[in-house]
């Protein structure tokens, strides 16, 4: 069928539904234009203008009493509402039993895929390539879109700099930089070029704003954040992503310095609207609008709808507060029908840009769905990426890759052949069944010649000992002993945070033991958040950050261990050497008294202050070299273009992948800067003996800062360069910005 047919034939199921007056709301050429949204908001009556902003959950399928709500326009859209059979028949429902036929947003967390699980985002960040990040998330539109979805709550952009905070596995990590980039890069997964396509879903950038600042990484928990540290930590990604056309964005459920982000004016419509010129919808957390009770800012339902809805926030999420207290408060007057009106536009804009009034079901069908997930293809950039995500954190003595000389390999631990831990804390439709662990997979890939044994020796977070014997003997026989420790799926993610970042459980006893055995230890750490292994960076001699991969962990983690790719992840965050050295992370002031052998200046007494692994970190089976750090010029005017260039070589025997990275330090400004900020990065495969030159261009964007008065500036001075393949260290230059 050609899609002008399709069209047609929409058109006339639905000019049947509305009895005729459909040319008002089906354009004849897409995107709707305005008036026909104008005239559709011109019929509706006050109730169904709030049932557009009406987004209920559901539990599997619509309740009886939902679709009763949905006949009589009082539905919006649904969450949890999935599979092409199921999408279709309440979209029917929407578009021919209801009186104005209004499709329905239909939305879904796709935060690392949909059936096709891909590695969790803290890993998929590990790998510093957009271009892949882009691409997961592009596969798992195509499979959500297939089942019916047409709008995922991802991604989420937080930046994150506690690693107690659970949700810390669910974004990109502590860099604004970084996180801009590879929020775009997700928006640009999701949406593609054209959110009318059926291999697109419209992408919401999720929570905004700060909600990665919780006190004591607690999930939830109240943020007060400075202005500066938001508009230059926080909000970054969230402008990146506005920038590449999110659709929506999500309000967070923490308060900022006493204002909760629901209720917040000036963050959701001066900030949002005002200054980015934001034109999407902003939907709320799940029953975030009635929690503005629980912050105590509003009094009763009602008034927590109207602030909410005053605030911007267009869509309620489960609370059913706007569809079912404020039409009463509109007719009162204490609600402007216009600020009404505009919320609805706002979402029937969004309806219309996903081509929903051509296609409301956005070119789902049972045959495509079952064509499309899963599909070899998705199986097999699940597990290129995963291996791009492994960081490779210690490799004393070249233990690593693991060699046909090893003809015993002992698997020990509780994550080794654990399918429901690979695929994270929110795999969407993904089925434990599917994935391969670390076990099968260095099964699959050993071959004939290598015997594989396997002990757990304890389970995750059990205080059951007994099982430690059985490991020990095990790997007293073995010739190498691969230990997969670390956290289960459900322990990072939402409401998952933890006071203590070491291995949960009797994890630790069971690695030392393994380790005092003399059979050489590779640590395989699997976790939703960096973990303070400070015993282990000290004894095991290697250690692989292998996160939560996703479907392919198994096959992934072969693939690095035994050297058929070279590791190539860099670390997203900072791994601390202990919990009480949170919040730890590169890019912070330097203070007055910075660090040093002097008594008075800013330190513990008991612990180092520099983290056990640092961000940008991660080690590769080859080596690699950076000469000639050239800049293009010894100054630059404020709004100058500045190049950066330098020469990275793979001075190793076999080829292998280095991200270079450059930092800036504005050495004396008005305001305190960081010690280091990224400012640039890229993926470079290198053949044995290859060079390559590397450019990065440096403007006012990389340079500027808010001064005292919030105003986005570049300032004369001294800025220094460094360019290198972590945070530490580096080539250094430096230029100088003049007016
Ligand atoms: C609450 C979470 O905070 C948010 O990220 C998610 O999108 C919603 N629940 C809907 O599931």
């Amino acid at each position: 069928m050609t899609p002008v047919r399709r069209r047609n034939t929409l058109c006339i199921v639905i000019t049947l539904a509305l009895g005729g007056g459909v040319s008002a709301i089906l354009p004849a050429q897409t995107p709707a234009p305005r008036r026909n949204i104008d005239s559709l908001l011109a019929r509706m009556t006050l109730e169904e203008k709030f049932g557009q902003l009406n987004l209920p959950s559901v539990d599997n399928r619509p309740s009886a009493e939902q679709l009763e709500l949905l006949r009589k326009g009082l539905v919006g859209g649904f969450l949890n509402l999935t599979g092409a059979a199921a999408t279709r028949e309440t979209q029917r429902v929407a578009v021919t039993e209801s009186r104005l036929g209004i499709p329905l947003l239909l939305g879904y967390d796709v935060i690392h895929g949909y059936r096709t699980t891909f590695p969790i985002p803290l890993a998929e960040a590990s790998t510093w390539d957009p271009a892949a990040v882009e691409a997961t998330a592009h596969a798992a539109a195509r499979e959500a879109a297939a089942a019916g979805v047409n709008w995922t709550f991802a991604p989420m952009v937080d930046v994150a700099r506690d690693p107690r905070w659970g949700r810390i596995s669910e974004g990109a990590g502590e860099d604004p930089y970084l996180g801009s980039v590879l929020a775009a890069a997700r928006v640009h997964g999701f949406q593609g070029a054209d959110l009318r396509a059926p291999d697109a879903v419209m992408a919401t950038a999720k929570h905004f704003a700060a909600y990665g600042g919780a006190e004591g990484g607690r999930d939830y928990n109240t943020v007060d954040v400075s202005e500066r540290t938001l508009r230059e930590i926080y909000l970054p990604p969230f402008r990146a992503a506005v920038e590449a056309g999110a659709g929506s964005i999500m309000t967070s459920f923490n308060e900022i310095a006493g204002t909760p982000s629901h209720a917040n004016r000036w963050l959701v419509t001066a900030l949002l609207r005002g200054e980015w010129k934001f034109s999407g919808l902003v939907v709320s957390d799940w029953t975030g609008v009635e929690e503005l009770r629980g912050h105590g800012v509003a009094g009763s339902r009602a008034d927590a709808g109207k602030l909410a809805l005053e605030t911007g926030v267009d869509m309620d999420m489960v609370s059913r507060i706007y569809v079912d207290d404020l039409p009463a408060l509109v007719r009162a007057g204490r609600i402007p029908v216009a600020t009404v009106d505009a919320a609805v536009r706002r979402v029937l804009a969004a309806k219309a840009a996903l081509g929903l009034f051509d296609d409301p079901y956005h070119g789902a069908t049972v045959e495509r769905e079952q064509a499309v997930l899963l599909a070899p293809e998705h199986r097999k950039l699940a597990r290129e990426v995963a291996r791009e995500a492994i960081v490779l954190l210690r490799n004393e003595a070249a233990l690593l890759p693991l060699t046909s000389a090893r003809h015993t390999v002992a698997v020990i631990g509780p994550l080794a052949d654990d399918k429901s831990a690979a695929l994270g804390s929110w795999p969407g439709h993904g089925d434990p069944r599917d994935a391969i662990t670390p076990l099968e997979g260095i099964r699959a890939r050993a071959g004939e010649g290598t015997k594989v044994v396997y002990a757990k020796g304890c389970g995750i977070t059990d205080s059951a000992a007994a099982g430690i014997a059985d490991a020990v003997a095990l790997a007293r026989g073995a010739d190498i002993a691969v230990l997969v420790l670390g956290e289960a799926g459900d322990m990072s993610g939402e409401a998952a945070s933890r006071s203590t970042l070491g291995l949960p459980g009797v994890q630790e006893q069971l690695l030392e033991a393994v380790q005092g055995t003399g059979t050489p230890v590779v640590l395989v750490v699997m976790s939703g958040r960096p973990l303070a292994v400070a015993w282990a960076a000290e004894h095991v001699p290697a250690i692989v950050q292998a996160w939560q991969l996703g479907v392919e962990t198994g096959h992934a983690l072969a693939d690095v261990l035994f050297g058929d790719v070279s590791p190539s992840g860099k670390l997203p965050v900072t791994v601390p050497r202990s919990v009480g050295q949170v919040p730890i992370y590169y890019n912070h002031k330097n203070t007055g008294r910075p660090p040093s052998a002097e008594k008075y200046t800013s330190k513990y007494i008991d612990l180092p202050v520099s983290p056990l692994f640092p961000f940008g970190y991660g080690l590769s089976y080859t080596s690699f070299e950076y000469k000639d750090l050239k800049l293009s010029a010894p100054s630059i005017t404020p709004n100058g273009k500045l190049r950066v260039s330098v020469t990275v070589t793979n001075t190793g025997a076999r080829e292998g992948a280095e991200v270079a990275q450059l930092y800036l330090h504005d050495e004396v400004a008005s305001v305190t800067r960081p010690v280091r900020a990224l400012a640039g990065f890229q993926r470079v495969p290198l053949k044995a003996g290859e060079s390559r030159t590397v450019d990065f261009e440096v403007g006012a964007k990389q340079l500027g800062l808010y001064d005292q008065n919030m105003k986005f500036t570049v300032e004369p001075g001294r800025v220094r360069v460094f360019v290198g393949g972590s945070s530490v260290g580096g080539l250094e230059a430096e230029f100088e910005v003049r007016r």
